[in-house]
């Protein structure tokens, strides 16, 4: 093995991972997505896990480095323990709010970007509108869904021009791929158009990192427009559940 000093600073947070793994009651992997995420196509095999860990059984439940869910979670719940960032979604609804915008659409904002807040960037707008669809109106997941292709093209009629973010993240020459493009035509010519169109619109960029706004604000709205299972959210059998079990206990085993 390398001297301490040899090793490069990846080979080190290894180390300190596999380090803080031993510690645990349990062995907790990392699936293929988490590796691929580091740039390799591989995971680790139960035998060799086992061999690296010895008299150790798998991880089948919590995570105990995570914060501790509820038996019976909610969506607040998880906005508070497994979204890492709000900031971005609260302010999206409360300037939603501000521009009178009905209820349905101030849940779409503030729901807009779970995707990314919870799981994955990629391909968030369709993660997100999976996430929530059992538990909410047609036109709210519908327009979490599509909002992933309407952030790329301006609508002038309501003040919308490609976010200058956009420039600055993808270069001056990106352009989205066909399929995208052809999702925004499709979009374009829907019933409900205008409800993802007004997440772009309240879809803020460049907020306020002083301006706070509370996550209890929206817990009337929630209330009355999110379907809370009483299971707890991944415990009932809709179609979503096991996306929102996944995000409560990433690293079980199976
Ligand atoms: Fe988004
Ligand atoms: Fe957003």
């Amino acid at each position: 093995m390398a001297s301490h000093a040899a090793m490069t600073l990846s080979e080190r947070a290894d180390e300190l991972e596999e380090r803080m793994a031993q510690e645990l009651e349990r062995i907790v992997t990392k699936s293929v997505l988490f590796n691929l995420a580091d740039g390799k196509v591989e995971m680790e095999s139960g035998p060799a896990l086992q061999k690296k860990y010895p008299g150790k059984y798998m991880l089948m439940s919590a995570d105990p480095r995570l914060p501790k869910m509820p038996d019976k979670p909610t969506l607040i719940d998880f906005f508070k323990n497994r979204f890492a960032t709000t900031a971005h979604l609260l302010q999206s609804a409360n300037l939603a709010r501000k521009n009178g915008m009905s209820e349905k659409i101030v849940l779409a904002c503030l729901l807009h970007d779970i995707g990314v807040a919870s799981f994955i960037r990629a391909d968030h707008g369709y993660w997100g509108a999976q996430l929530i669809e059992p538990y909410v109106d047609e036109e709210v997941s519908w327009a979490v869904r599509m909002h992933q292709a309407l952030r790329f093209f301006p609508d002038e009629s309501v003040g919308y021009a490609y976010p200058e973010a956009y420039v600055k993240y993808f270069g001056p020459d990106y352009q989205p791929e066909p399929h995208i493009v052809e999702e925004y035509k499709r979009a374009r010519e829907h019933k409900w158009y205008m409800s993802a169109r007004m997440i772009c619109v309240n879809d803020l960029y460049s907020f306020d990192p002083n301006a706070r706004v509370e996550l209890e604000e929206f817990t009337d709205i929630i209330g009355r427009n999110f379907r809370q299972p009483k299971e707890g959210l991944g415990f009932d059998s809709s179609p979503s559940a096991h996306m929102w079990r996944t995000i409560n206990w990433p690293t079980r085993f199976l």
